[in-house]
């Protein structure tokens, strides 16, 4: 089935995990990961992204220390790989996979495909934990691409429409990418 979230943002398992194993793993995982910082954890890497010691600033890669000390050059002694690993093979991200880390982080850092509760923007929408689940009425929502999916209106959010699956999940959907059919229900049901 194709998912409406699936259109354009980058996603974490199937594009970002991977630049990481290759590049960081080695010395970022287990009990003895380097700097104590582990990102083959999801739960302590998600930690750490926003929150009181962030390596990752959703919305902000020029601000991220990961964004950051991997696109320095090995030249500076803060750049990851640090420079002797670098002398000893250890090899830095390519331009092309640190663009798409930071395209990444852009979208909010999200560690699931549509997981709301990474972004900023959705915070408001975002039921309280332990909150009664709202019932709401299922639509068939499709896209200018012919993807299709069933999902609750949740709230029109500037340019988005934030919308609900079934097992609760929420994502943002950028509304010039619904079809005409679902950009006019929208409205309607953001009494527009
Ligand atoms: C050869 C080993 C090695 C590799 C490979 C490596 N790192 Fe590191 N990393 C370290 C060491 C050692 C430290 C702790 C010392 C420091 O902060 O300079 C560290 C610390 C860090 C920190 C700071 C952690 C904190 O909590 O402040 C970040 C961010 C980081 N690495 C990112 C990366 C990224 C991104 C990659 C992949 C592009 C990477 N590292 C690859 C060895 C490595």
């Amino acid at each position: 089935m194709v998912l409406l979230s699936s259109a354009e943002a980058v996603d974490y398992q199937e594009e970002i995990r991977p630049i990481l194993n290759k590049k960081c793993f080695k010395c970022h995982t287990g009990p003895k990961a380097k700097g104590g910082l582990r990102m083959d954890s999801l739960d302590d890497f998600a930690k750490r992204i926003g929150g009181d010691d962030p390596l990752i600033i959703p919305g902000d890669p020029g601000k991220s220390i990961l964004s950051i000390k991997a696109g320095l050059p090995a030249s500076d002694g803060e750049a990851m790989p640090p420079p002797p690993a670098r002398e000893r093979g250890a090899e830095p991200m390519t331009a092309a996979e640190l663009t798409l880390v930071r395209q990444w982080i852009t979208e909010g850092a999200k560690l699931e495909p549509g997981d709301a509760s990474a972004t900023p923007t959705a915070a408001p929408t975002t039921p309280a934990p332990g909150a009664a689940p709202m019932v709401a009425e299922l639509h068939d929502w499709s896209n200018t691409g012919g993807g299709s999916l069933k999902a609750s209106f949740v709230a029109m959010n500037g340019a988005n429409v934030t919308l609900r699956r079934e097992d609760g999940t929420q994502f943002d959907y950028p509304l010039a990418n619904l079809s005409a059919g679902s950009q006019a229900l929208a409205k309607k049901l953001a009494g527009q």
